[in-house]
């Protein structure tokens, strides 16, 4: 095929990234809201918030910062519009929604916890919403072997893990869609995709990331600390 043949690839700044970091990292543990918590020296929001930068679709930033920390938030990342969070992690993900101008289309919601997740998963979740999906979610595969027990610990089942998907983010939507989905929400929900799915609509998935793990227990943080050296960003652009 003739190289004059091939579109140049579509570079477009439409894309809104909701960054929910007020938790407090209870099963982390250590005292201090999780998204301030260093890795390799620096804050898990630091290192969520440069691989967000770096993905050539994102306009804009929002981050919901714990409300004692707003000012110390907008030190750490002066590109970002920084509000104060709610008391869940949907009313933070509401608070940022909230700044989003009308003018913004595509809105992804990314927790600060998955602070090495690639910008290629970011392109690939805003490319999936741009092709018409009402919602696009990062699925991995399950590996484990998964049982459903009672209330006494004993093993009911053993459940077909070939069609369950461990879900990460970033999420993504048509920005409406996500607006309509916050203003009618009635319950809690763990997730956006959950609060979408609720409206009827159809979620999608793409390919996630190992890079993608949400960084909730001790644990996670050793094998962050082993995932960050051996993928570190391009000198140029850290
Ligand atoms: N989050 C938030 N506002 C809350 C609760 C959570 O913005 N009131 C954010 C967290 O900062 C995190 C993301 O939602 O980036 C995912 O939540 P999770 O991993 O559960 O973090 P925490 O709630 O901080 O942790 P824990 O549940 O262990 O306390
Ligand atoms: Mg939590």
């Amino acid at each position: 095929m003739d190289s004059r043949d091939v579109p140049a690839p579509v570079r477009r700044k439409d894309v809104a990234v909701l960054v929910p970091a007020a938790g407090m990292g209870v099963r982390l543990g250590g005292g201090t809201p999780k998204a301030l918590r260093e890795l390799a020296g620096e804050p898990l929001l630091v290192h969520a918030c440069r691989r967000l930068a770096m993905a050539p679709s994102v306009a804009m930033i929002v981050i919901a910062a714990p409300p004692g920390d707003v000012d110390a938030v907008r030190a750490l990342v002066p590109g970002a519009v920084v509000v104060p969070g709610g008391a869940t992690r949907q009313q933070s993900v509401a608070a940022a929604l909230a700044v989003v101008p009308e003018s913004i289309e595509v809105v992804l919601v990314h927790d600060a916890a998955r602070a090495l997740t690639p910008p290629e998963l970011v392109e690939a979740v805003a490319a999936a919403v741009r092709s018409g999906a009402a919602a696009v979610v990062p699925a991995l595969p399950v590996v484990d072997t998964i049982k459903r027990v009672d209330a006494g610990e004993h093993v009911l089942e053993t459940v077909d893990r070939a069609p369950l998907r461990v879900i990460q983010t970033p999420q993504g939507f048509p920005r409406a869609t996500l607006v309509r989905a916050h203003a009618e929400a009635v319950d809690e929900h763990t997730d956006d995709a959950g609060m979408v799915e609720r409206l009827g609509h159809k979620v999608h998935c793409v390919p996630g990331s190992d890079l993608a793990l949400k960084i909730t227990r001790p644990l996670d943080l050793l094998i962050a600390e082993s995932l960050l050296a051996a993928h570190p960003l391009p000198v140029s652009r850290s």
